[in-house]
């Protein structure tokens, strides 16, 4: 999976540096090109002769003593993936703020390839509240994390912070590259719909498209073919194909236009709408004590009924107990249900991260701990991809 892969490995200040050496060693192995740049504490602990010899490169050091007149730039569009092991505090921390201090801070930030970290650390730091807050706007900006382990430490002190091993950074490394979705289909619906009452006014809900739209995006780095029908302005990656929409109809429409495989109903999807739409707006001179309403389509409906229905995952914002979840995803013919109590603070429309259980077609629950909303969506393509494809 690795064989002809452009790979950069970017080396920081830390003891755990001269593992770097092994990991480059199994990456040249393992057939990859290979680029190291070296931090200028990262030739503290490891000398840019020992990379040299390695992978028969000179390693990068500056941005300004380069053969290339502009590194960062090359550096960054040549990548097909970046390994930033180990990944100091203070690596973290620039990275995190979107510094472009170095060679390697401004290639991470020039490049679109994806980008591993592999942190090493003293407990202390690595559990600091600035480190975690870094961790978690690094997650959440979409970078992967490999580690860190529990062990020895610089010093002989032992706990967590230890740098993953060369064989665990490479397994994660080929993660980057999983293709599993095979090109297949993929429709996934979100944020909530709004129902128009006039042209200014609508009746709406609280849902932020958050969820689903990571979920897209999960789905497209995984090799799908992504159709995104959503309500929400968030952004989506390129490869996403992105059909904007207001109402239930109109995502009705756009969601049965697609071929899927896949579909996932991610969306807050309004059931109700106003039975009448009025052209114009409605003063208050005019009076409006009540408002008729009349069904919206059910969308996971129109698609579980389709002959060669796709695979669906339904989802379930409830503010009670997962009974009825259970109880709604045999109802609703789906093939994977993922329900959340919305009225859990971690599990709020609008907030970043999820606290979900998910139910099979037989009812069965496997409730998964409270992670960001990106983390839910890579676990779920993950489930997706095994439910469908058992054997891989
Ligand atoms: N859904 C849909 N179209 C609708 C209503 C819901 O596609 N008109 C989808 C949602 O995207 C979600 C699932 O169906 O994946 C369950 O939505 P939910 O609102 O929880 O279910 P309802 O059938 O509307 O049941 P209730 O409102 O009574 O809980």
């Amino acid at each position: 999976m690795l064989n002809g892969r452009r790979v950069l490995l970017a080396v920081t200040g830390g003891v755990a540096a001269y593992k770097s050496a092994f990991l480059a060693r199994r990456l040249v192995e393992a057939g990859v090109d290979l680029e190291v740049i070296l931090t200028d504490s990262a030739t503290e602990f490891i000398g840019t002769q020992t990379f040299a010899a390695i992978t028969g490169r000179q390693p990068h050091r500056s941005l300004f003593e380069d053969e290339s007149v502009s590194p960062h730039t090359e550096l960054a569009r040549w990548s097909d993936a970046v390994v930033v092991a180990p990944a100091t505090a203070a690596t973290i921390a620039r990275i995190a703020n979107g510094v472009s201090s170095d060679l390697l801070t401004a290639t991470l930030l020039a490049t679109e390839a994806p980008v591993l970290l592999a942190p090493a650390m003293h407990t202390e730091m690595w559990e600091h509240v600035a480190t975690r807050r870094n961790i978690e706007t690094l997650v959440e900006d979409g970078y992967r994390l490999v580690g860190p382990e529990t062990g020895e430490l610089a010093g002989g002190d032992i706990g967590v912070g230890r740098v993953s091993e060369p064989e665990q950074i490479i397994e994660a490394l080929e993660a980057l590259f999983d293709q599993s979705g095979g090109g297949r289909r993929l429709v996934v619906t979100a944020g909530g719909t709004r129902e128009p009452i006039d042209p200014v006014r609508f009746l709406g809900n609280r849902s932020s498209g958050k969820m689903g739209h990571a979920i897209a995006d999960e789905a497209a780095r995984r090799g799908f073919h992504t159709t995104l029908v959503t309500t929400s302005d968030l952004p989506a990656l390129p490869s996403v194909k992105v059909v904007r929409v207001e109402t239930a109809a109109e995502m009705q429409s756009a969601v049965l236009e697609e071929e899927a495989d896949v579909a996932v109903f991610a969306a807050a999807v309004a059931d109700f709408r106003p039975a009448e739409v009025f052209g114009e707006k409605v003063a208050r001179a005019d009076g409006m004590s009540s408002i008729t309403l009349q069904s919206t389509p059910d969308i996971l409906a129109s698609v579980v009924g389709r002959q060669n229905r796709p695979f669906v995952v339904g989802f379930a914002a409830e503010t009670g107990g997962v009974e009825r979840a259970i109880e709604k995803a045999r109802a609703k013919k789906v093939d994977l249900l993922v329900y959340n109590n919305v009225s859990e603070p971690g599990s709020s429309f609008g907030s970043d991260t999820n606290e979900v259980v998910i139910i099979d077609s037989g009812g069965q629950t496997d409730p998964w701990p409270l992670m960001s909303k990106r983390e839910v969506a890579r676990k779920l393509v993950d489930l997706i991809l095994t439910t469908i494809d058992p054997q891989g």
